[in-house]
């Protein structure tokens, strides 16, 4: 049988202590699929006496990631430190000059740096892989680098953070608040460090930048993706949606348009029978439209130690499987000089339905005039309904629907409504995305 492969993991939080347990309990049948053992031999955390319910007796303790990276005995560096920066990017980057595969499930990273690191590594000739980094446990890193080679992808979208899906879903299934439901995410490890990273969007942009680069051949292009999160949603915006058939989901889209390409993430209705409708909890879901074949559902486990642990592992893997001169293609799926530039379509040319909910005086001619704006900025109404407004017992709340229109005239009518002087409060815009039932 081939060496053993030798893995350092920098790292040991709920996802480094899952794939080190992973990696010992299952030595004989990797060993048997591999061709080749898999043996962690070093690692590298915080904290040295912190109980992880894993045995580091056999193996060489670094208390700097980047020791780890530079000198330690191993060829393979697993990378689970987390962030943009440093110590991550300098361990990414030493491991691959040395000419260490690196495997890891940082998307920060990736989003920044990815393409840099993506060069390094074929220099090096070596493998840099992150099917953890984007959407936890589903293989849509390998869907779109290997499976769908050749195909022409118009748009990918999806559900690409477990804690924000958790969140609306028990929002949605038990009438709770946000702040309660965020603090029980944050309990059962879903969470990033900082939540800012889950509930403003800022996780999905990254793994959406990610993707994209993948489905459309771009260079990675995280600074242009635009990006609202979760935190002004209502459970009045929950239940509104429902009575008027949607369901409220944060999306990440990635679409081509005549213009460019669209990046974006934000509160999205989407059909209460569509599939992603009923993707509930932690699960993730990832839509590929792709010309030959046609339109791929991935759903699975998205966040958490054991799904993520599971997508390092399949990585790993893949390297004690590969042999030199047999190894897989590069990271970002062509060559990194290859990737062309990213070019934005302008948000403000968006075209879909939006759902705008407005609390509004209870006077003569507000529902008419409501309408007139619309129908100045060339807006047609699917529907429109009037009921009383929490807060308040002269206000109503009006809820539209509209058809497909553009960014940019529902910013300009609801500036032309707010301008009018009968709404209280900031209005509610959310947008409508087309999915497949
Ligand atoms: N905080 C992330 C999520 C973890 O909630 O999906 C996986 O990236």
């Amino acid at each position: 049988m081939t060496q053993a492969l030798k893995v350092g993991i920098a790292g040991l939080g709920t996802v480094g202590s899952a794939l080190f347990g992973a990696i010992a309990s299952r030595h004989n049948l990797l060993a048997e699929i591999c061709g080749r053992e898999i043996v962690v031999t070093a690692v590298s955390a915080r904290d040295k006496t912190r109980d992880r319910g894993i045995d580091l007796s056999n193996v060489t303790w670094f208390d700097d990631p980047a020791e780890l990276a530079r000198s330690g005995d191993i060829d393979v560096f697993v990378e689970l430190i987390g962030g943009e920066g440093d110590p991550a990017h300098t361990c990414v980057s030493a491991a691959l000059a040395r000419g260490l595969h690196v495997v890891t499930a940082n998307k920060a990273l990736l989003a920044r740096h990815g393409v840099e690191l993506a060069g390094v590594a074929e220099e090096a000739g070596v493998l840099l892989n992150f099917e953890a980094a984007v959407a936890g446990g589903i293989p849509v890193i390998k869907a779109l680098r290997e499976s769908l080679t050749g195909n022409s992808i118009t748009r990918v979208y999806g559900i690409l953070n477990g804690t924000c899906n958790y969140i609306l879903t028990r929002m949605q299934k038990e009438n709770l608040g946000f702040e309660e439901c965020l603090a029980e995410a944050q309990r059962l490890g879903y969470a990033e460090a900082d939540p800012t990273f889950d509930i403003g969007g800022f996780d999905t942009a990254h793994k959406l930048a990610i993707m994209t680069s993948l489905a459309f051949g771009t260079r990675i292009a995280s600074d242009e993706v635009y990006v609202e999160g979760i935190s002004n949603i209502s459970i009045e915006d929950i239940r509104a949606a429902e009575e008027l058939g949607y369901r409220i989901k944060l999306l990440g889209v990635a679409q081509r348009t005549s213009t460019g390409i669209e990046q974006r993430v934000h509160p999205t209705m989407v059909p209460l029978d569509s599939m992603i409708a009923e993707v509930d909890g932690v699960t993730n879901a990832v839509t590929i439209e792709a010309d030959i074949l046609g339109e791929l559902l991935l759903s699975g486990p998205g966040a958490g130690g054991d799904a993520t642990a599971s997508a390092v592992l399949g990585d790993i893997a893949d390297i004690a499987k590969s042999r030199p001169g047999h190894q897989h293609g590069p990271a970002l799926g062509r060559p990194a000089a290859h990737l062309e530039p990213y070019k934005r379509a302008r948000m403000r040319s968006h075209e879909g339905g939006y759902f705008i909910s407005l609390k509004v005086e209870d006077r003569v001619g507000v529902f008419a005039a409501i309408a007139a704006q619309m129908s100045k900025n060339g807006i047609s109404l699917e529907s429109i309904v009037q009921r009383p407004a929490n807060g308040g017992s002269d206000l109503k709340t009006v809820i539209l629907v509209t058809h497909a229109t553009t960014e940019s005239s529902i910013r300009e009518a609801v500036e032309g409504i707010r301008g009018e002087g009968y709404v209280s409060g900031e209005p509610q815009v959310i947008r409508i995305e087309r999915t497949k039932r």
